[in-house]
């Protein structure tokens, strides 16, 4: 008996990386699963299908179900194609997993037209058009049996858009918009049985191997449990794809490590009010008590740094 033993996933991104671990795990628990992946480089560039069929022969030999698509997340009729692909293919859609992602990194004063076009497209618009036709085939189940639908999307967030990584921010936008569209679909498909959550990862793929720095503190140690190989993450995906999360939506969880958190996005720090119109005047009067207890320059939080 699987976890997901009957159940239909689609896991975005799935050819490498942090993706395949979502798949191979949710098919090793019973999942019927659409492996997308368009195959090109790590900016977005090029096609190819071997790495998405790669995984859906490993996954088959090993017994379990899989079917290949080779479409592009940010591409609109691409995402209606996988959602049909798993209502037609596979029998219905229970879990949709955003994971797909590109990089460009370059300061803003660097960065070109198609650096911001390309990461936005891919994560923002690539996490919204499979979230809106999935949304979309459960709406129409939930009309039909008047039945709360259970499913479940978990899309990808990051640390970098939650706190503001220099040098991304193509990426950081994506990821912040990712998390705050976890929590507008959160509510708008509560009523109809669906969960939605997302998760900040970090682990070894081809996305970190050459960060300064992160290959060696990610690296495998021997006879160290491995906790930045992408199998770490899948287990915290597999479980808010899954009923043992049940309650949990609209949070965003970040998975680094050995280490767990629920991560809480903008909330008022300080508070001033006034009767009158707001004047140049009386925002400098309020200033003082706004600004209280606000360290002055760019906000320094940043879980390595601490508050700075
Ligand atoms: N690795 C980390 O530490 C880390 C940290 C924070 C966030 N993330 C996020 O995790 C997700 C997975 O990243 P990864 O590290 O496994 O990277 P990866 O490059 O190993 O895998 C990403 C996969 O997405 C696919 N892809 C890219 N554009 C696509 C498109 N338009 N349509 C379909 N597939 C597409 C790629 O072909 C690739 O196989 C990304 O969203 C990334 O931003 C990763």
């Amino acid at each position: 008996m699987g976890r997901f033993d009957g159940k239909v996933a689609i896991v975005t991104g799935a050819g490498r990386g942090i993706g395949a671990a979502h798949a191979r795990l949710l098919a090793s628990e019973g999942a019927a699963v659409v492996v997308n992946d368009l195959g090109g480089d790590m900016q977005g560039a090029g096609a190819d299908a071997t790495p998405a069929q790669q995984v859906v022969e490993e996954i088959t030999a090993s017994g379990g179900r899989a079917v290949v698509n080779g479409g592009s997340v940010s591409n609109w009729a691409d995402a209606e194609a996988l959602v049909a692909q798993a209502v037609e293919t596979c029998g219905g859609l229970d879990i949709l997993v955003n994971n797909a992602g590109i990089l460009r990194d370059r300061m803003s004063f660097s960065m070109d037209e198609a650096d911001w076009d390309t990461v936005i497209d891919v994560h923002l618009k690539g996490h919204f058009a499979p979230s809106r036709f999935a949304a979309a085939y459960w709406r129409n189940r939930f009309k039909a049996t008047n039945e709360p639908v259970n499913a479940k999307i978990v899309n990808t967030a990051s640390e970098s858009g939650i706190y503001g990584n220099a040098g991304q921010a193509n990426y950081a936008a994506a990821k912040a918009g990712i998390a705050s569209m976890t929590i507008v679909m959160a509510r708008e498909l509560e009523r109809l049985g669906v969960r939605v959550n997302a998760i900040c990862p970090t682990a070894r793929t081809r996305l970190t191997e050459n960060v300064p720095g992160a290959g060696e503190f990610m690296a495998k140690k021997d006879g160290a449990p491995d906790q930045f190989a992408p199998e770490n993450i899948a287990a915290v995906v597999a479980w808010l794809a899954s009923d043992l999360s049940s309650g949990v939506t609209g949070q965003v969880v970040k998975v680094m490590g050995g280490s767990l958190q629920v991560l809480r996005g903008w909330r008022p720090a300080t508070d001033c009010t006034d009767e009158l119109e707001w004047s140049l005047d009386t925002v400098d009067a309020a200033a003082a008590t706004l600004f209280a207890g606000i360290p002055a320059g760019v906000p320094k939080f940043m879980p390595a740094l601490g508050e700075g």
